[in-house]
């Protein structure tokens, strides 16, 4: 799916914008991606990454999201600095949010801000991003990166906003465990109450969404 994403954009425009998912989930993706077989078959040079979120810590925190890609994957893959288009979670969050944005438009142009594959997470309360259950981003509507002060965890993260996720051509959920089961069985089967998971919100206007579970996280479907 990804090698097809990044063939897609690349033959149509010489570039492929993707936005990595935080947490532990994309561990696994992303040592997948970086072994030997399919460094061959992504023209990596034409890639540019950016983050759909990301913890309001410096870029070595053990927490940081972009501090687990660059670990598992850009520095595997020798990905250059100037391809990576991190969130600066030690900036003051706000500023860093607004710079995001300004950094979102420069680099996706015309397409802004249409990213060609975003990779998300799902946690426990349904939360995507940093958008979690009674947070003030779930409401908005024109912004397309905010900060985001998340009380249960006395946080600030920096995320991408609906506008900005559902304006993808690819979204891809990438889920496992028990822990992600009652979001994922409720999201995907439309329970009663399903839309107050902010996961259930993810829908793409002119772009493709994409599930992938593992068995215990898809027990319900
Ligand atoms: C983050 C993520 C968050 C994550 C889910 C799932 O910054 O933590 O963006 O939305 O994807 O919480 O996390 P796990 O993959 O660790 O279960």
């Amino acid at each position: 799916m990804f090698l097809a994403a990044a063939k897609e954009a690349i033959g149509a425009r010489g570039v492929f914008h993707v936005a990595l998912s935080g947490g532990s989930t994309p561990r696994a993706l992303h040592e997948l991606l970086a072994r030997e077989s399919f460094e061959r078959k992504v023209d990596w040079k034409r890639v540019r990454f950016f983050w759909g979120d990301e913890r309001c810590v410096p870029p070595d925190s053990e927490r940081s999201n972009y501090r687990m890609a660059r670990e598992t994957l850009l520095q595997p893959l020798r990905i250059p600095g100037e391809h990576v288009f991190r969130m600066r979670g030690e900036d003051p969050p706000r500023a860093a949010a607004a710079l995001y944005e300004e950094v979102l438009a420069l680099e996706l142009g015309a397409d802004w801000p249409r990213l060609d594959l975003i990779f998300l997470g799902l946690g426990p309360d349904g939360h995507t991003l940093s958008l979690f259950p009674g947070t003030r981003a779930l409401q908005e509507r024109l912004r397309k990166v905010v900060a985001n002060y998340v009380a249960k965890f006395r946080e600030w993260r920096l995320t991408l906003t609906y506008p900005a996720v559902n304006a993808a051509r690819r979204i891809v959920f990438l889920a496992e465990g028990e822990a992600k089961r009652d979001p994922a069985g409720r999201i995907l089967r439309r329970k009663p109450g399903y839309r107050e998971l902010p996961a259930s919100r993810v829908r793409p206007r002119d772009g493709q969404l994409l599930w992938l579970l593992d068995q215990e996280a898809g027990r319900d479907l």
